[in-house]
């Protein structure tokens, strides 16, 4: 009798064992499992955004390691904005010309306009935070055209991640892009590659 009611407690402990395994819960929506991921990416893919051009401003290269990574989930062109007046290398140098831009709402020329924007349904628009807004050279790309009918999305990160200056940076997008249609942007550090997947696949 002990023997069987022995065999009885050792076979209730395997099976919840086994239940709990199953009902492993995920709260939001990145995914929890490799195939799962992989699904989400092919699904990104299969032209959810038209056709696509990734467009980002990058000093130091973080922004261009989102940008690029955009590029490979969303098939789309990569573009990199290249100022006519390189900004200097040095970081409190680089600092004290964006300064002046920023507080003199300067539009810095652009090198390398593409004239080709009109063929695209869906534009992603990179950059790094500087100070507490975008670039200035974000405004002079999107004042170059007419983007009437053209869904835009803005993804940018900073040192401080104080989303004060997203939003600051996002209502800079949205004037200087006025007949697009700007969704709401993506905030994220660029190593985040999980919440790059999230944005997308919303
Ligand atoms: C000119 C300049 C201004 C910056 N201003 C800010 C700022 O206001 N807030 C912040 O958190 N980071 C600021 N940063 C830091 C950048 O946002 C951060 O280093 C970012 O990762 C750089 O992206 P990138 O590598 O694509 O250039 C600034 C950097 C530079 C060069």
């Amino acid at each position: 009798m002990k023997k069987a009611i022995g065999i009885m407690m050792m076979l209730i402990l395997i099976f919840s064992l086994a239940a709990c395994g199953q009902n492993s819960v995920n709260n939001d929506n990145k995914p929890d499992s490799e195939s799962e991921k992989n699904q989400q990416e092919s699904d990104i893919k299969a032209d959810k955004y038209g056709k696509t051009l990734v467009v980002y401003f990058s000093w130091s290269g973080n922004t261009e390691e989102m940008a690029s990574y955009i590029a490979q989930q969303t098939n789309g062109d990569l573009y990199k904005i290249e100022p006519k007046t390189p900004y200097p290398d040095d970081y409190s140098e680089c600092g004290d010309v964006a300064k002046v831009e920023r507080d003199e709402n300067v539009r810095p020329e652009i090198a390398n306009l593409p004239d080709n924007i009109n063929e695209y349904d869906t534009i992603f628009i990179g950059y790094p935070i500087w100070w507490h807004t975008a670039p200035m050279i974000v405004g002079t790309f999107l004042e170059s055209y007419d983007l009437s009918g053209v869904e835009i999305y803005p993804f940018t990160q900073s040192d401080s991640m104080d989303t004060e200056h997203f939003d600051n940076s996002m209502e800079f997008v949205r004037e200087s892009a006025k007949n697009a249609n700007v969704h709401d942007g993506l905030f994220t550090k660029a190593s985040d590659t999980d919440d790059i997947l999230e944005y997308l696949n919303k």
